[in-house]
């Protein structure tokens, strides 16, 4: 554990803390556009609610969640952060953290030596509260840091893929603190995982290869909340979109929803851009490499770099040449080429910002009320859900925000609505 006195840059690992000014302009402009922090970080700083506990954040390293790590600095706490993924981090949203009395533990494009190396120094800052997003900390905390791991009184995670880890841990009986899954609150994954991934996602994509989007063949592999989200944006930009789906139920809403449903291997032949949001490893393999037409476009939003199989990818390839920033090219010894977006991670972040500010704003705020939540009340160790009630501050605020009213229900509406009567 480090020196409670000690200085947040003695003890940080960063890039340049001289790229402070540029990340506290990208700060400020999210700030500017996120009510709901700023209305939670007008409100912390009141009531104080992390005064004396330390906060450890495992989350993409860009200026939202660096907002987020601002607004629970004011109710008191003191906040170490790392990077949930090397290559989503911005070194000089980084620097301006450390300016603002956070520690940091990241840089951009760290080796997987460097970002385990991260993560551990994260858990040895001791925390008393963490926030994982695809549960990297919580697991090393567990099989690294037991000490550490029995003085944590609880957590948030923030997306589907950690949430699963998580239960994996809590069915084995290892789970030894409350943590909040904030991704299965209505106001995250309606609206981050769908409007969130579905923007963000083609931002990447298209800003990374300057190439049009209408008139293609699109391939969504997984149809849940995220890939929803990316056919549906992806219909409205002028592409067919053909969806691949192991779930019944799932591919039966693909189809109903006016989307050509069929096995990867058959959209392999068709596809020109390939999106994977599954949470799943090996969805797209050698069997579908192997038919795929020359100049396909593969990109991955799932949290991990497992559902496009790179090792296939580069077994199968006569040359891999990078041959534009986030993009890699393989040629088969055919001749065909296919191409790797931002090396198979998560393509929205590794290749563009991450999510618009108004979606973070929302998921931010859960993840702020819910620590709240478990700091002030002894849950017992478990995957809890976080209270309706907060779900529900968070879509009035939001409404609040844009103006936006609605009805209310009449006390004879909630009445007809409790009884079996039918009165
Ligand atoms: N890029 C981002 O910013 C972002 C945001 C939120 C979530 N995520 C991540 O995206 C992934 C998906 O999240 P979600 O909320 O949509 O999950 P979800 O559980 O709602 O959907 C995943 C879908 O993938 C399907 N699937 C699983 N294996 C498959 C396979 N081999 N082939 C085809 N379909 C398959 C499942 O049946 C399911 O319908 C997770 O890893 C999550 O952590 C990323």
């Amino acid at each position: 554990m480090s020196d409670r006195t000690s200085h947040p840059l003695a003890d940080s690992q960063i890039r340049d803390i001289g790229l402070a000014p540029d990340g506290q302009l990208k700060i400020d402009w999210v700030a500017a556009h996120m009510p709901l922090l700023n209305h939670l970080r007008e409100a912390f700083a009141r009531t104080r609610p992390f005064a004396g506990k330390r906060i450890a954040i495992c989350l993409h390293l860009e200026a939202k969640t660096a907002y987020l790590a601002l607004t629970l600095q004011a109710g008191g706490a003191e906040v170490a952060v790392a990077a949930s993924n090397p290559l989503s981090t911005q070194d000089d949203v980084v620097a301006a953290l450390v300016d603002r009395g956070v520690t940091a533990f990241a840089w951009h494009g760290a080796t997987d030596a460097e970002y385990r190396a991260h993560l551990a120094a994260l858990a040895r800052f001791g925390p008393d509260l963490v926030i994982d997003d695809g549960g990297d900390l919580v697991a090393l905390l567990h099989q690294s840091y037991p000490d550490v791991a029995a003085r944590v009184t609880g957590g948030c995670e923030e997306t589907t893929t950690g949430v699963l880890r998580l239960r994996a841990m809590a069915a084995e009986g290892v789970l030894r603190f409350p943590m909040m899954a904030v991704n299965d609150a209505r106001c995250k994954h309606l609206f981050d995982n769908r409007y969130g991934t579905g923007q963000s996602v083609w931002d990447g994509i298209m800003r990374t290869t300057n190439l049009v989007v209408a008139g293609k063949t699109v391939v969504v592999v997984g149809y849940g909340w995220c890939g929803k989200g990316v056919a549906k944006r992806a219909q409205g930009l002028g592409a067919r979109v053909v969806v691949c789906e192991v779930d019944p139920i799932r591919a039966l809403e693909a189809v109903m929803d006016g989307y050509a449903v069929m096995p990867i291997r058959e959209a392999a032949k068709v596809g020109d851009v390939f999106i994977t949001v599954t949470g799943n490893r090996d969805c797209i393999t050698e069997e579908a490499f192997a038919v795929m037409k020359d100049g396909a476009l593969l990109a991955n939003a799932g949290h991990f770099d497992v559902e496009i199989n790179k090792h296939d990818l580069g077994r199968l390839a006569a040359r891999v040449r990078q041959v534009r920033r986030n993009v890699e090219e393989y040629q088969f010894p055919d001749g065909r080429r296919v191409y790797l977006l931002a090396e198979g991670r998560l393509v929205n972040l590794a290749a563009a910002d991450g999510h618009p500010v108004e979606v973070m704003d929302m998921s931010f705020a859960l993840q702020a009320l819910a620590l709240r939540e478990v700091a002030q009340h002894a849950y017992p160790p478990g995957v809890h859900p976080l209270p309706a009630e907060l779900d529900l501050e968070v879509a009035r605020l939001r409404l609040q925000a844009w103006g936006v009213e609605i009805d209310a229900l009449s006390p004879s509406q909630r009445r007809y609505l409790a009884s079996w009567r039918g009165e």
